[in-house]
């Protein structure tokens, strides 16, 4: 089948290269020319694992290629919608701009039968909106919503192999005959024994908008039973391992440590709350203002514990930053929590240095008053306190006992809790978890 893909950002890139590697012939439409010169030479413009050899396989194949053109869409019968839709500026809702110049781009572009399909994550209604607008110029187009889970860092796995789709499908006499489409676009391998749910669109939406804000507020529950473990010296691990094996809780998201960002899960549970409020229907998510603030005072809390790391004073103390993504396996920065405090120290007066593996470079472009060092072994040198603030493999695996002659006192703060305290303290680090003794 051919498919057009329109946006070819973390969710775009990776579901134009997948449905490619199903045997579809892609093309990837995207505004940025410089994401798709990239990406025409097979290079993720940004860090996926298993990405860029996985656009090497498919574009051998001659059936995948990427264009600025919005016309190439044209002969297309399946267009997925995956561009992005960031927080508004200075408010909390969602900025639909990108979606909506999306369809704009290609109502002139539809042919009779063609389905327009959603991945992005919008405020319940959009989808309505956006069937109509699809209708009134293309009476015999159809337009679904079909959310996508994805997680950065295992983007490609997570779409080849789904936990479950979700298609969300207006009411119509056609609404069959869409069904059998996205049937058809995700047979084979991917969809065996993968369930399936068909909705209605506005159903669909919630589905995604609901799904994150559960995440978010696991992880906001153990991060408020950290902030008691702290009041009580209890050890909020051994909590989350012994809550999570009730099978109805479970242990996955139950990671107390700086707290969660990234491009998803803050920005959903904001533009949620403003949908909310919008729909009268504010009271039903009032809770999720305080997983927000439970959030954003993880980040606040390890400034707090620097400075009492470093004798009750930051001021010129050299600290060191280990990792600046919101999470390891990704170079992605939106709203990284370890960003976010390596700037509150700087304002509050020491001397940050960050390093990651993959992620300076857009951490540069957000924060270019701080100052980077790509090698750990340099980063470390002469610190008076390291943080652990993304937990890339190799930090786990960080040697205490090599490290502990290099820094200027040895002293580390593990905002994510993977360090064993015993095999630190025992090479002579002072070494303080989140939530824990
Ligand atoms: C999320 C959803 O998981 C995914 O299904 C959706 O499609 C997009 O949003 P992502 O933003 O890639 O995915 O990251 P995720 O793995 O969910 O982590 C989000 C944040 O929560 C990270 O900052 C992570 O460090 C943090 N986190 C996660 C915790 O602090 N504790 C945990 O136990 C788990």
């Amino acid at each position: 089948m051919r498919i057009s893909v329109l946006g070819c950002g973390y969710l775009g890139a990776v579901h134009a290269a997948c449905m490619a590697k199903l045997g579809h012939e892609v093309v990837g439409i995207d505004v940025d020319a410089r994401k798709i010169s990239e990406l025409s030479l097979a290079k993720a413009p940004f860090y996926e694992p298993g990405l860029d050899e996985l656009l090497a396989e498919v574009q051998s194949t001659g059936r995948l290629s990427f264009t600025t053109d919005l016309s190439a869409a044209q002969g297309s019968r399946v267009h997925f919608i995956c561009v992005g839709t960031p927080q508004k500026k200075g408010e909390n809702g969602a900025d639909l701009t990108y979606v909506e110049s999306a369809v704009t781009g290609l109502l002139p572009h539809l042919s009779p039968g063609d389905l327009v399909v959603g991945k992005s994550t919008v405020p319940v209604g959009t989808a309505s909106h956006l069937a109509d607008r699809v209708t009134a110029v293309a009476p015999d187009a159809d337009l679904a919503w079909n959310p996508e889970f994805l997680r950065e860092g295992h983007a490609v796995s997570d779409t080849l192999q789904p936990d479950r789709f979700v298609y969300g499908v207006a009411n119509s006499s056609s609404q069959h005959l869409t069904v059998e489409l996205l049937d058809e676009v995700y047979a084979g391998p991917l969809s065996e024994g993968t369930p399936r749910l068909v909705t209605d669109l506005a159903t669909a939406e919630l589905v995604k908008t609901a799904a994150n804000s559960f995440l978010a507020t696991k992880i906001s529950f153990i991060n408020a039973m950290a902030e008691l473990c702290e009041a009580t010296g209890a050890d909020v691990t051994q909590l989350a391992d012994a809550i999570g094996m009730d099978d109805r809780i479970g242990r996955k998201f139950l990671n107390a440590g700086i707290g969660f960002g990234g491009g998803c899960l803050p920005k959903d549970i904001r533009a949620f709350m403003a949908r909310a409020g919008e729909l009268g229907a504010d009271q039903a998510l009032t809770f999720l203002r305080e997983v927000d603030s439970i959030n954003m005072r993880r980040r606040s809390r390890v400034v707090e514990l620097t400075r009492a790391l470093c004798d009750g004073s930051l001021l010129g103390k050299n600290i060191t930053v280990l990792g600046a993504s919101f999470k390891p396996d990704s170079d992605d920065v939106r709203d990284s929590p370890a960003l976010s405090v390596a700037a509150q120290l700087q304002l509050q007066g020491a001397i940050v240095t960050v390093s990651d593996p993959k992620a300076l470079r857009n951490a540069s472009l957000r924060f270019p008053e701080l100052q980077y060092e790509p090698s750990t072994e340099l980063a470390v040198k002469g610190a008076d306190a390291l943080l652990l603030l993304t937990e890339w493999q190799e930090y786990r695996d960080l040697d205490p006992c090599e490290l502990v002659d290099a820094v200027a006192t040895p002293r580390i703060l593990d905002g994510r809790n993977v360090l064993d305290p015993a095999k630190w303290r025992a090479a002579g680090w002072t070494y303080r978890g989140l939530g824990r003794p």
